[in-house]
């Protein structure tokens, strides 16, 4: 399982590329409409602070084929770097997709809710796909059953397209995709701290500073 950033919140990117495994960052329209910036400005600080190398996943905001080509072709002249284009899965998008495929540029197609978009889309040539876990379990749905399902089905057709799997709202819901093989994980800054929390871990760290603490007082190794 690889973790992406699902944000466009400039300290908390700083923040989780310093201190977490970060692979790159996802954006949507929402995401980025949150931060009330200036568009490119935005985008810019976020490839300066992930570097060339990290995936940076931007949304198309045109709804035909080819205004989202001439979107996508501008997005990566600009954007640089590893660049990918998201689409939401639709007619125009896989139409996109498969002219997109022809000019190298990458696609992650988005907005997954079912393991038979999940197929045409990767069919199409997109990259990854992205289902959205946690509005399918809001509306009384199994989020990870359909991620587990895109798994299994891209194993037995081939499919080279990886799952990235998508809209979380707690760390179990993360869990439950690695343990289904899933490749990639897109979260917020809130749920990839809550991956690595846990109290008994808070008390293993509390007791081996008071044990340290009674014996060796304030001194560290790196003042013996
Ligand atoms: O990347 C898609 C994701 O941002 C959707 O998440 O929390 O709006 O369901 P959410």
């Amino acid at each position: 399982m690889i973790y992406i950033l699902d944000t466009a919140d400039i300290d908390a990117i700083k923040h989780c590329n310093e201190y977490y495994p970060l692979a790159g960052v996802t954006t949507n329209p929402s995401i980025i409409a949150k931060e009330k910036s200036d568009f490119w400005t935005l985008i810019g600080e976020i490839r300066s602070i992930i570097g060339p190398d990290k995936m940076l996943h931007v949304q198309a905001t045109e709804e035909t084929a080819e205004k989202i080509v001439e979107e996508a072709k501008m997005l990566r002249d600009r954007v640089g770097g590893d660049f990918y284009l998201k689409i939401p899965i639709c007619e125009e998008g896989l139409k996109a997709t498969m002219m997109l495929k022809k000019l190298g540029i990458k696609v992650t197609m988005t907005a997954i809710i079912t393991p038979a978009q999940a197929l045409i889309a990767a069919r199409a040539g997109a990259d990854f796909v992205a289902p959205y876990v946690n509005r399918l379990d809001s509306i009384l749905s199994d989020g990870t059953r359909v991620v587990t399902e895109i798994v299994e089905e891209f194993k037995l057709h081939g499919i080279e397209a990886r799952v990235l799997a998508a809209s979380f709202k707690n760390a179990e819901q993360v869990h439950k995709c690695a343990l289904a093989g899933c490749h990639s994980a897109t979260v917020t800054a809130d749920i990839m701290k809550s991956l690595i929390s846990h109290p008994m871990t808070d008390a293993a760290i509390d007791g081996f500073k008071k044990d340290w603490h009674e014996v060796y007082g304030e001194q560290k190794i790196l003042d013996f």
